[in-house]
């Protein structure tokens, strides 16, 4: 992982979204800057798991000259220390082990945010993963903890014993979800513990979250979600910040010619072509781009109701079809990005 940093200043890392970060997703944000490292959709891993094709497809024809990390998710050690080994085949720039998806069907089967609970598992799955996988090459990503983050020191301990090449953290507890403020403290202490990068992520949404989150924690980089759905321009954004050049300010038609090249791009990975499930998988990015687009929360409101492509293009062009740059931010009041705020309290211009 540490020959994929950039030097003299933080990485930039996509963050994996289950039917987000796929294949036209990548090619998207690849052609506005992205990111300086991807990670795919997770892998379902069992004992009789196979590697999805459709991820295989992202790792492979993706394009963008970065690097990518193949997710897995699972609890059987047998099964994914065999899965990791297959996944090397292809060309990924290492594994990426999921302990922090907080989706009940996950939990239940203690795979996850669920594992958070089973410390002795963590270990052995961590070890036996560290072993299979070539030294620069795994990684893994987590929550703070399970019900409450008192745990998190003994995992800092697993992660010191077994060295992963890099830790992301996302600083919240499975408990927490998506919208409460995310943690700085914990990504302290594992920076101050760990020999290897960390990674912050949680809530970053534009320029100043992302410099106060690094103030705050002393990570080595930023993973990015939600906020590279509403702004795929953040990445060059933030590099722009770095370099003291002017970034991209996108308007509302640049806004536009994305979400066509959304349609576009996933309709053309369509192996048919289905106009009403186009328009439900497009509904997915626009409940993040919307936010803040104009129409106090009508924009939104709006596309839910979207039926055909029709309709959906005209309720995009009456929203972004203009030339002024859009809102920097989502309003800290919406569902989808609430909880920033807090990143920014103290901060000069932050509040
Ligand atoms: C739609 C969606 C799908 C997600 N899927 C995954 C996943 O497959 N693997 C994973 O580790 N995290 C997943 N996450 C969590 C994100 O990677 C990230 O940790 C979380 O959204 C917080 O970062 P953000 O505030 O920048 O979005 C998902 C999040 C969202 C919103």
């Amino acid at each position: 992982m540490r020959d994929l940093l950039p030097t003299g200043r933080p990485v930039l890392v996509l963050a994996p979204m289950q039917d987000v970060t796929d294949l036209p997703f990548m090619r998207i944000m690849g052609r506005r800057g992205g990111p300086d490292v991807y990670v795919t959709e997770y892998f379902r891993v069992h004992g009789d798991s196979r590697p999805e094709a459709h991820i295989l497809r992202s790792v492979c024809e993706h394009g963008t000259g970065r690097p990518v990390f193949a997710q897995m998710i699972g609890q059987d050690i047998g099964s994914l220390v065999r899965t990791a080994k297959e996944l090397l085949k292809y060309p990924v720039a290492g594994i990426d082990l999921n302990l922090g998806c907080p989706a009940p069907v996950v939990c239940r089967k203690d795979a996850g945010g669920g594992l958070l609970r089973y410390p002795e598992r963590i270990e052995a799955i961590v070890g036996a993963l560290r072993e299979a996988v070539g030294e620069g090459r795994f990684t893994v990503k987590c929550r703070l903890g399970f019900d409450d983050a008192e745990g998190f020191g003994r995992l800092l301990g697993i992660f010191g014993r077994h060295r992963p090449d890099a830790v992301t953290i996302h600083a919240r507890t499975v408990r927490d979800g998506y919208r409460t403020p995310v943690r700085p403290d914990p990504v302290v202490e594992a920076v101050g513990e760990l020999g290897c990068p960390v990674i912050a992520n949680g809530n970053v949404v534009d320029v100043a979250t992302g410099l106060a989150w690094l103030r705050r924690s002393g990570a080595a980089g930023l993973m990015i979600g939600r906020g590279a759905i509403r702004n795929p321009w953040i990445f060059d954004q933030l590099r722009a910040a770095w370099e003291g050049r002017e970034g991209p300010a996108p308007t509302g038609n640049d806004v536009l010619e994305y979400v066509q090249e959304l349609w576009d791009e996933t309709a053309s990975c369509e192996a048919r072509f289905h106009e009403v499930k186009q328009v439900a998988k497009m509904k997915k990015y626009l409940c993040y781009i919307s936010q803040g687009m104009g129409g106090d929360g009508m924009f939104e409101h709006r596309i839910r109701r979207a039926e055909t492509p029709g309709e959906f293009f005209g309720i995009c062009r009456e929203y972004l079809g203009h030339d002024d740059a859009v809102a920097v931010r989502p309003p800290e009041t919406s569902t989808f990005f609430c909880g920033f705020g807090a990143l920014l309290e103290g901060e000069a211009g932050g509040g």
